[in-house]
């Protein structure tokens, strides 16, 4: 298409004077459809015999002096022209606008025939982004979450961002051929954010968000001294990490010992040495993890 245009672009240059430059910006330029672009042309305000602009093959309009036109069946209602400039103006853009455009600007004083070319590209604007994803809930290691970016548009690119970064693909994520849509795959804590799709095309772009909520743990860890001097206080605290909260339970030499997750004993003695356990579950996951502190008080 564009090598047959400047075929019979070049063989117009070459029956015609001589090599003229592209008054034109060779593009591609773009446009949206029902919208409007302007060709304008780097020439100074003057009076033209002849103005003819083409598509293709085919006249768009052809003005002269005496300031009547031509416009071609395709362009009727669609299309002005400065008369001093050469540049056009095309309105209600379809998407078969996209192609070639050449204009021909012929001076009333007699000077060398300006031309110009450019090529035109029409895309649908990006419009109704929305991401659907899972309906279900998402635990860590077990569920996988497919997130799928729609719109309407002409699409071009999509692009994903999670917490304001790019997403690229990993061991647990991966995207269709046309980025569309993307698979993490298990999921894990590290998932949770915001996520964005970005559609877009050279003239527009549109986003959506979701965001993501895994369910993990509870990963459990005792924090307090091992070793202390009788008659010193006990203090442990129980740290839970886990989406939802989880319910504790502390276990001291096989006894049940509350549910808060600090722990203390005062004025400890030797009796108090043993093992500690905290466990948590986390009834949605359905896992229960535990971990043990063994405390040695010493005699004075
Ligand atoms: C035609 O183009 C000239 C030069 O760019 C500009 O000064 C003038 O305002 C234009 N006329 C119209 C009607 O747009
Ligand atoms: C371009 O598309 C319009 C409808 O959008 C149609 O009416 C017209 O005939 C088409 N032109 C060509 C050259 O195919
Ligand atoms: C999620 O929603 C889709 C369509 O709304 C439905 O077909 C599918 O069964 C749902 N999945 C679950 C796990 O609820
Ligand atoms: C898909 O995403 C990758 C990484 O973000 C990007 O390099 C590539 O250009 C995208 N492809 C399409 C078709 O959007
Ligand atoms: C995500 O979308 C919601 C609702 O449209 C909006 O309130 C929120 O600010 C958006 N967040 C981001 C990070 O764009
Ligand atoms: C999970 O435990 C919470 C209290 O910790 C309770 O309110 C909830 O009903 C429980 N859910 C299920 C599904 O057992």
């Amino acid at each position: 298409m564009t090598r047959t245009l400047m075929t019979s672009l070049t063989i117009i240059l070459l029956t015609g004077n001589s090599w003229a430059e592209n008054i034109l910006f060779p593009g591609p330029i773009y446009g949206g459809k029902g919208e409007q672009v302007q060709f304008n042309t780097f020439t100074s305000p003057m009076q033209f015999q002849t103005i003819v602009w083409n598509f293709g093959n085919l006249n768009i309009i052809t003005s002269d002096r005496s300031g009547s036109e031509t416009v071609g069946s395709e362009y009727k209602g669609r299309v002005s022209l400065n008369k001093t400039s050469g540049a056009l103006t095309l309105q209600s853009l379809r998407l078969n606008d996209t192609g070639g455009y050449a204009v021909i600007l012929t001076p009333a004083d007699g000077t060398q025939t300006l031309q110009g070319k450019t090529v035109l590209q029409v895309f649908v604007p990006v419009t109704d982004v929305n991401i659907k994803g899972p309906n279900s809930t998402l635990v860590e290691g077990k569920s996988s979450a497919n997130l799928n970016c729609d719109g309407t548009g002409t699409i071009i690119t999509t692009q994903w961002i999670k917490d304001g970064q790019h997403l690229s693909e990993s061991d647990s994520i991966t995207f269709s051929a046309d980025n569309r849509s993307m698979l993490i795959n298990p999921v894990s804590r590290s998932d949770i954010g915001e996520y964005v799709c970005v559609h877009s095309n050279p003239i527009s772009s549109e986003m959506a968000n979701y965001s993501i909520t895994v369910l993990y743990g509870p990963d459990v860890k005792i924090l307090g001294a091992e070793i202390l001097e009788e008659g010193s206080d006990i203090l442990l605290y129980c740290s839970v990490s886990s989406v939802p909260l989880a319910t504790l339970t502390w276990t001291v030499k096989d006894v049940d010992a509350g549910n808060s997750a600090l722990y203390i004993t005062e004025s400890s003695n030797t009796d108090h040495s043993g093992i500690y356990t905290c466990t948590a579950s986390n009834n949605i996951t359905g896992l229960t993890t535990s971990a043990q502190h063994t405390v040695t008080v010493r005699g004075k």
